[in-house]
């Protein structure tokens, strides 16, 4: 087993991007993709334990919960959490907390993936995509050096009620509004959707993708779509398209990466 281990989540890669910076200020680092069920839930042999994960509607992506209960982790280990967000971190990192102990935790923005809601424009300040990515990785690699040197938070992650009553409601009604993926005739039938799916929502039926309702709304299948033919409902259409410039479709579907 690597000396750290990182358990990520990502829909649009920005979460990857920034577990693959702390790697690489770490060495001999193990990222366990949480998309699906983490392939590894052993940790106890490492000495750092990570959590970077997005804000998806003011808490945990549905189904992470689930898959950090899963995971066993050595008292003596060294505990870290980074929370990726568009403007505020919601529940994700108390509730992290609450099963690990975190040592140290940090939020870090990034440009924002879900596009209909929040342009580039209307981040704070208004960053261009490349503004936000070097930004996210300046602070990627301090935190990486942070936990190199396993630097402590003062204070515990706090969870604001109105986060908690959104994150329950988010969940609920993102699989809902799956019904509104279309797909134009540019669709050639590559399949890039299904693979990049965190769910296994999507399924290709003669060379086209059909969507079920397990959707968390990453849009990692519209954002990764490379003939841009995948819409949900009207606006989507009218905003630029999004993912994080370092992250393929090849390396979401990874289950473990090893950074040297
Ligand atoms: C479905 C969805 C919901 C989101 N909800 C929030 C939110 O509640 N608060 C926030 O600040 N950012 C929110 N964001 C922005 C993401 O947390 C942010 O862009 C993050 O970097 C995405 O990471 P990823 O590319 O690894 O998935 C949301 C993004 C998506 C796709």
């Amino acid at each position: 087993m690597s000396e750290n281990i990182i358990y990520c989540f990502s829909g649009t890669g920005n979460c990857l991007d920034i577990a693959k910076n702390i790697a690489r200020e770490l060495g001999d680092t193990d990222i366990v993709m949480m998309r699906r069920a983490p392939s590894v839930t052993d940790a106890t042999g490492a000495k750092r334990v990570g959590f970077v994960f997005p804000c998806y509607g003011g808490g945990l992506p549905g189904g992470v919960e689930d898959s950090l209960k899963s995971i066993q982790v050595s008292g003596d280990a060294y505990k870290f959490a980074v929370c990726s967000c568009a403007a505020y971190p919601g529940t994700g990192l108390a509730t992290v907390d609450a099963l690990f102990h975190l040592d140290y935790w940090e939020v870090l923005s990034h440009q924002c993936s879900c596009i209909w809601l929040f342009p580039h424009t209307l981040m704070v300040p208004p960053l261009t995509a490349q503004g936000a990515q070097d930004r996210s990785e300046r602070e990627a690699k301090r935190i990486g050096r942070s936990v190199k040197a396993l630097a402590r938070s003062e204070k515990s992650p706090r969870a604001n009620p109105l986060n908690k009553a959104e994150s329950k409601a988010f969940g609920k009604l993102a699989g809902g509004k799956a019904k509104k993926f279309a797909v134009s005739s540019l669709c050639i039938g590559c399949g890039t959707c299904a693979k990049v799916c965190p769910k296994d929502n999507i399924r290709m039926v003669d060379r086209k993708p059909q969507f079920g309702t397990d959707c968390l709304q990453c849009l990692a299948c519209l954002q990764y779509c490379p003939q841009e033919a995948i819409s949900l409902g009207s606006i989507t259409q009218k905003r630029e398209h999004y993912h994080n410039v370092n992250i393929t479709a090849d390396d979401l579907a990874q289950s473990v990466i090893h950074v040297d």
